[in-house]
């Protein structure tokens, strides 16, 4: 199956613009799961909650999830995105999952990294896994996690546990690590990875966030599959097979998920 991840400069608080961008940019595009940044089409720095509100809507039923489904419609795959979440008054940071046939689910942030505890709510669904199908037919099980995430082994360790064979793992990054951290991630769940980031700077006063880029795909060996630049607008397509991440043996002796010693560790 290919894995899609796009990267973008998205233009804050412009919804409608940027869903625009996004349609173009995947107009060509030839994958069976396609992963899009987080917070995708809002933009992420906002300066107060009222902003965030302003961009907010149900899930599923709110423009952006109901565009996403036009996508996989159109192109047969499976989209996952990050949108600002309104639940009952309630903000959450959350990716949307949709598949061909309309709506599969969603996932609301576990981890909220700085101001967005201003903003939104902890995530309150756990850590779903979703039982979906490539375009031939093959069935996989998609996992999902956004951004800051990624610095909780736990949140990782959860969904190759659920049987997860790829994270899909929509983000905003801005601190460095996550692009070296992402293999590892990988390697040590035996699992595939799919981190798309966005680009370019917000600013609230004179403090401003740089978002990283380097979108990347990995592999259960802990290999970068595909990866983009810094500040690269586009669409990365890998390759892969889901079926790789299933056999969790490291030697005839090693069963890397069955030998965990729960009984040690302090969770
Ligand atoms: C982040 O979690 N958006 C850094």
């Amino acid at each position: 199956m290919k894995v899609a991840v796009l990267q973008y400069r998205p233009e804050f608080l412009a919804v409608d613009a940027n869903l625009d961008t996004v349609e173009e940019m995947l107009s060509e595009v030839d994958a069976d799961l396609v992963v899009l940044p987080e917070l995708f089409a809002t933009g992420y720095f906002f300066r107060s909650t009222a902003d965030a509100q302003s961009v907010s809507e149900p899930v599923p039923g709110g423009k952006t999830t109901d565009r996403m489904v036009e996508w996989a419609r159109e192109g047969k795959y499976i989209v996952v995105g990050g949108l600002v979440e309104e639940c009952s008054g309630r903000l959450f940071n959350s990716a949307a999952i949709v598949g061909p046939d309309g709506y599969v689910g969603r996932y609301r942030k576990l981890h909220l990294y700085y101001e967005e505890k201003l903003h939104f709510e902890q995530g309150n669904l756990g850590l779903p896994v979703f039982a979906v199908v490539d375009r031939s037919g093959q069935p996989y099980t998609l996992g999902v996690m956004i951004c800051f995430d990624w610095y909780y082994p736990e949140a990782s360790r959860t969904l190759a546990l659920e049987g997860a064979d790829i994270i899909a793992h929509p983000a905003n990054l801005v601190r460095p690590d996550c692009p070296r951290a992402m293999p590892i991630r990988a390697l040590e769940n035996h699992l595939f990875t799919a981190t798309a980031n966005r680009i370019g700077a917000e600013s609230v006063g004179n403090r401003t966030l740089t978002f990283i880029g380097q979108s990347e795909v990995c592999s259960p060996a802990g290999q970068v599959l595909v990866s983009m630049t810094r500040d690269e607008a586009g669409v990365a397509v890998v390759e892969l097979d889901p079926a790789e991440s299933r056999d969790r043996r490291v030697t005839d002796h090693n069963d890397l998920l069955a030998d965990r010693r729960t009984d040690a560790y302090v969770l």
